[in-house]
């Protein structure tokens, strides 16, 4: 979720890690700060706040040549200037950025206290700076630059939990020593110069060379150039790796924030999405990142979707497709919960992990817990590269294109899309025939250009979002209804709508409306519901009926606008027609633009929405 990024080498260190840290900002934005090692001491600068008032606080230039820095989400103490990174050691030897969570902070405290400790900050992180600094000071002061490292790696063996850390040493001018266990590092390797980040994205501008950390591995790096190796002392003999071209700091073109480029970018994301899988001749989807045969795949006995947030709401439209068309069992599992409950892992079940960033840390663990039970598992993965898509090792990317904005939008309908693909591939080996496959992969094929039709309804979206945020009166909650594919759309457009506004909004199937939900009905709360024709049709209608029964204002979503459907709602989005079970891509168009509408006519930070970050490397 924080950012970090460190620099050592012949340059001057503070204006490219500013640089990374804005590239880095979108990951967490409620505090920023920099330390710059220098001969004999280490000058921090850090502020509550967006990375501009970090900028108002640094000075006009410094000719440190070595410097780390660091973008945070709270996790652990209060958001404020004392709080944010880097931590100084208690005698100002050592500053250390990280992004993680220690375990055992409670009982280390107590430790270092009881020895005279004085902590400026709540974080935990500040403890690993002490603990560090502890260990400096037992190899004494004549201790040569290696001893940096012993002394990282000796902290960390006290130390349980999760962290990617960076540290800078005042005695040792130039050297940062990083080091990994569950939040991603990579150090940047370019021409006698070295780079380190929780995102490679924050160095690709200099180098496309990074070497990967894995969990409980160290780096040291300086101007000379790189080390691995274990916390236990052996020798990491990684090479490095080319990673994609920089895409450096995105621009949002003529758009007002970066949510609309990317809701604006979608039809092209779908098409990357895919871009050479289709072969309609035989009505199939090709995987080449998946390799399973046709025998294998008919020898699956059940898929299982792993995703968080938005992503599962994808993985519950992945369910859906899968039991369609390949009539194999298939359920989306909320990551965190399905890891946490000792999952049964069947070897004979396909699982595959939904994500945009590849960094969640609860889709991570899910897929290591089935990967040590001896399941097999596919990534369906944005980022290239990420954690996520190289722990699965195969898998298919979504080609989405990077997303910026916290709340996910182009991301999603990639990941529908992708599930689409793995649903259409698998049921062409199992249950559906060579007319259905290609009747799906002509709806795929058309998907795109009705993607842009549906952005056309901005103008009427924005309206609808100026009744539901008037001024003084906004809504008091917003419902999201649908059925059938359409249930995760619902749940889907409710959570971009909270996420973006603030307001309140729930999603639910329309089967359950008279299970409880119904008590929210009035006239003051829009419902949105989620139609298509097909089988859920009439009972959706019939949620409809009963919702305006108690007049409460029923805006449907729909694609092909059926005859005599305009007359049973208070407004009507008409959308391209297209088959039911794709109907969640093109149905969250308007939901986007309009929780974006209403976000931006409340005032809110539609890009940064308070308190989020855009990927979720805790648990
Ligand atoms: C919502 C949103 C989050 C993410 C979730 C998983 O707009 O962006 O709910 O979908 O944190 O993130 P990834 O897809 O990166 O694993």
């Amino acid at each position: 979720m924080c950012g970090i990024i460190g620099y050592a080498g012949p340059r001057k260190a503070l204006p490219l890690v500013i640089q990374g840290l804005r590239l880095l900002e979108y990951r967490g934005y409620d505090s920023a700060g920099v330390a710059l090692g220098g001969s004999g001491s280490i000058r921090v600068f850090k502020k509550e706040g967006k990375l501009a008032n970090l900028e108002a606080v640094l000075p006009a230039s410094s000719a440190a040549k070595c410097g780390i820095g660091h973008t945070r989400w709270a996790t652990h103490g209060a958001v404020s200037d004392a709080n944010a990174h880097p931590h100084l050691g208690p005698a100002g030897k050592v500053a250390l950025v990280h992004n993680g969570i220690v375990d055992n902070w409670a009982e280390l405290k107590r430790e270092l206290e009881a020895a005279g400790a004085a902590f400026a900050s709540e974080t935990d992180s500040e403890i690993l700076a002490h603990l560090v600094e502890r260990e400096l000071s037992r190899l004494g002061p004549s201790c040569p630059r290696s001893g940096a490292i012993e002394a990282v790696a000796a902290a960390l063996g006290r130390v349980s939990g999760t962290y990617g850390l960076a540290c800078v040493f005042a005695d040792f001018p130039g050297l940062i020593v990083g080091a990994r266990n569950g939040s991603p590092l990579a150090v940047g390797v370019g021409e006698g110069e070295c780079f380190i980040a929780s995102d490679p994205a924050a160095f690709a501008a200099h180098t496309r060379q990074a070497v990967f950390l894995r969990d409980g591995e160290l780096a040291a790096i300086d101007a000379k150039g790189w080390q691995t190796r274990t916390l236990r002392g052996e020798a990491v003999l990684r090479g490095a790796e080319t990673i994609p071209e920089a895409a450096g700091l995105a621009d949002k073109g003529a758009h007002p924030d970066f949510f609309l480029k990317e809701v604006y970018e979608q039809p092209q994301a779908v098409e990357r999405t895919l871009g050479g899988r289709l072969v309609r001749e035989y009505g199939n989807a090709k995987l080449g990142g998946i390799e399973l045969s046709p025998r294998e795949m008919h020898g699956i006995s059940e898929v299982v979707f792993l995703g968080m947030g938005t992503a599962l709401h994808a993985a519950m439209s992945g369910k859906a497709l899968v039991e369609a068309w390949a009539r194999v069992p298939a359920r989306a599992e909320d990551a965190s919960e399905f890891r946490a409950a000792n999952p049964i892992v069947d070897p004979a079940a396909l699982y595959v992990a939904v994500s945009q960033s590849g960094e969640t840390a609860d889709t991570l663990a899910a897929v290591r817990e089935v990967q040590a039970k001896g399941g097999r598992v596919v990534g369906l993965v944005n980022s290239v590269g990420s954690s996520l898509a190289r722990l699965c090792g195969a898998g298919v990317y979504l080609h989405a294109g990077q997303e910026l904005s916290v709340a996910a939008s182009k991301s999603y309908l990639a990941q529908v899309t992708g599930c689409a693909l793995i649903a259409l591939s698998l049921g062409r080996a199992r249950h559906l025939s060579i007319g259905e496959g290609r009747r799906v992969v002509d709806e795929l094929v058309a998907l795109p250009a009705k993607i842009d039709e549906a952005l056309s309804l901005r103008p009427r979206v924005e309206e609808l979002a100026a009744r539901i945020a008037s001024p003084g009166r906004p809504a008091p909650s917003v419902l999201f209804l649908g059925r059938g594919f359409l249930y995760p759309a619902a749940l889907e457009g409710a959570l971009k709508l909270k996420e973006l506004s603030y307001l309140h909004a729930e999603g639910f199937a329309g089967g359950a409306l008279k299970h409880g939900p119904l008590a929210l009905v009035g006239p003051e709360t829009p419902t949105i519901a989620l139609i298509a024709p097909g089988a859920s049709y009439e009972r959706t209608l019939s949620n409809i009926a009963e919702v305006r029964a108690r007049r409460g204002p029923v805006i449907a979503v729909c694609p092909g606008a059926p005859e005599g459907l305009r007359e049973e709602v208070d407004e009507l989005f008409a959308l391209p027609p297209c088959m039911e079970e794709l109907a969640p891509v093109l149905e969250l168009v308007p939901l986007q633009l309009l929780a974006r509408s209403v976000a931006s006519a409340l005032g809110r930070d539609v890009d940064r929405p308070r308190n989020l970050a855009k990927s979720v490397t805790t648990e």
